[in-house]
């Protein structure tokens, strides 16, 4: 099987085909997500918080987000892998946001990249199209702005609104193949949505995007207090104790390890 390209997420909005993105952080868990089907894994900077333990995005590096990056990459066969570039590596001019995502592309084999913004950021996009680099956008509560939000709220209501519009419609002309839009009113993802020729990936954005997007920890049950929008799948928290419990049990009672789990 080869990998799904940008050409395949764009004919699936011609099809009106929804699909499901994840994010991954390493081998195994991507190996699962790939082989489930799941088109399109983030290596997100939300690993700053599920794989560093920090409180916000503003902290994590490329450094810390490269090897995990090639990690996806390495663990998958047909998604194709975006690498989300961490706050401060895009923002301040447009060479040093070309140096950034030439080195994820170059160092881990990442597919497209991810930054959060709209008219601010037109020109960083337009020099990594030009270079032959897919831009994924990011609207609306973009995590990296949170000290100018004052928190994680809503974004994008009343007049806001039609500044999302403007940034959205302005990331389509600078040549990104899609646009994740965060924690905004589901009418204005739904008129976005049908305003673009590119696909929209919704996450806190209702259900008229043309894709969803969610941290796997969210979505499996892990990570212990999340978003309204964020729907849990399974309890993988609960799993986990369970295990290490009886793990921990086993060994203190002599259960294991048992002879089938011993040399001769
Ligand atoms: O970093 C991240 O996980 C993201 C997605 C939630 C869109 O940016
Ligand atoms: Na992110």
């Amino acid at each position: 099987g080869r990998r799904v390209t940008v050409r395949d997420i764009a004919a699936a909005k011609q099809r009106n085909e929804k699909w499901p993105m994840l994010t991954a952080y390493d081998a195994l868990t991507a190996r699962v997500f790939d082989e489930v089907g799941i088109p399109v894994l983030l290596v997100g900077d939300s690993a700053a918080m599920v794989v560093y333990g920090h409180d916000s995005t503003i902290p994590v590096t490329v450094d810390d987000l490269i090897p995990l990056t090639a990690a996806v990459v390495r663990g998958t066969e047909r998604a194709m892998v975006v690498a989300d570039l961490p706050f401060g590596s895009y923002q301040t001019d447009v060479p040093e946001a070309l140096r950034t995502a030439t080195r994820f592309l170059k160092e881990t084999g990442a597919h497209a990249v991810k930054l959060e913004g709209g008219r601010r950021i037109i020109p960083q996009v337009e020099a990594m199209v030009a270079a032959g680099i897919p831009v994924m956008g990011h609207l609306g509560l973009t995590p990296q702005s949170v000290n100018v939000f004052g928190g994680y709220r809503v974004q994008g209501r009343g007049q806001d609104g039609d500044e999302l519009m403007a940034d959205a419609k302005a990331l389509e002309a600078a040549g990104a193949f899609s646009v994740v839009l965060e924690c905004v009113p589901g009418d204005l993802a739904a008129r976005v949505t049908s305003s673009l020729a590119i696909p929209t990936i919704g996450i806190g954005a209702g259900d008229r995007t043309d894709a969803q997007v969610l941290v796997w920890q969210d979505m499996a049950g892990l990570t212990p207090r999340t978003a309204k929008f964020v729907k849990k799948f399974a309890d993988m928290d609960g799993l986990l104790r369970e295990a290490a419990r009886s793990y921990a049990e086993e060994v203190v009672n002599g259960a294991f390890p048992g002879p089938e789990h011993s040399y001769k």
